[in-house]
């Protein structure tokens, strides 16, 4: 891997991209850092493997709370303070690490996310039986129009990690912080965009629209004929969307 921190005796690791810009992108349930290569290559940053997965350590992991403490703390190692942007689960670790390490935050991006992320309980219960059927059943929801090859290749990973992928989908469903941002108890107030694929059937546009409601300084970016796997599907659309953002706040 590119580059290894060490976080309290874990390690962990990240791909970086062709220019070293204060970026870090986070992967969701049952992914890696290769989700974002597509990004690295034009846009760049740096893409983290989180405990468990891909080149980073394991260690325990009870909820998103706990991989936000890995990702903050190994970012601080690089940067003094970066734009976090995240997929899905990568999402709600984005904004526990704005919620509990603010200091490391410049901007983020909540990419195919919510402020609560339940999973239907028939993916979680088949996942617990090794079932595949719902494991094509969870890839199939993850694209709109993708091509099979894509969708086989993450097929894979998935069943390759299928303990972590359901532990992270578990750390998922516990995520919910609706009613704190519904209370006002949540204030964004970091340069925000959130990108969501018209098509996405896991975290459906309605979760960006409540995002856009409550961080009202924030910018929806919707990418039509992509599903939650967009910066995969309309990857060309996605990463002009991330290069206006960071253009426009002065990141770049
Ligand atoms: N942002 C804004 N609103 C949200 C939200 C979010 N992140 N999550 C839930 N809500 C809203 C819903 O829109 C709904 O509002 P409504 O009553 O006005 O329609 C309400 O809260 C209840 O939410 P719902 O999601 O229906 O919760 P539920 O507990 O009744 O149902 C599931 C749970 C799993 C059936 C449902 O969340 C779902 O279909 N999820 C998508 C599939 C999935 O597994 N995704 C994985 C994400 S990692």
């Amino acid at each position: 891997m590119d580059v290894e921190v060490d976080v309290n005796g874990v390690k962990i690791a990240f791909k970086r991209g062709k220019k070293s810009i204060p970026l870090v992108y986070i992967h969701g349930s049952g992914c890696d850092s290769s989700l974002w290569d597509k990004q690295l290559e034009e846009i760049g940053g740096f893409a983290v493997d989180l405990p468990g997965h891909g080149f980073s350590d394991d260690t325990n992991i009870n909820s998103v709370y706990d991989y936000a403490f890995y990702v903050a703390k190994a970012a601080k190692n690089l940067f003094d303070k970066a734009v976090f942007l995240g997929h899905s689960l990568g999402g709600a670790i984005v904004q526990e690490i704005y919620l509990n390490f603010k200091d490391c935050v410049s901007g983020i991006v909540l990419v195919g996310t919510g402020a609560r992320l339940r999973v239907l309980p028939e993916i979680l219960d088949g996942l617990e039986r090794r079932d595949e059927k719902v494991v094509d059943k969870l890839v199939g929801m993850s694209f709109a129009n993708a091509d099979e090859s894509m969708k086989n290749e993450m097929k894979k990973k998935f069943l390759e990690n299928i303990e972590v992928l359901l532990r992270d989908l578990r750390a998922c469903d516990k995520f919910d912080l609706l009613g704190k941002y519904k209370a006002g108890e949540i204030k964004i107030d970091v340069p925000t965009l959130i990108v969501v694929g018209e098509k996405d059937k896991l975290t459906p546009i309605k979760y960006s629209q409540f995002f856009k409601s409550v961080i009202p300084q924030a910018e929806l970016r919707v990418i039509k004929d992509a599903g939650h796997m967009v910066m995969l599907e309309k990857a060309k659309k996605f990463n002009h969307a991330i290069l206006e953002f960071l253009n426009k706040r002065g990141f770049l």
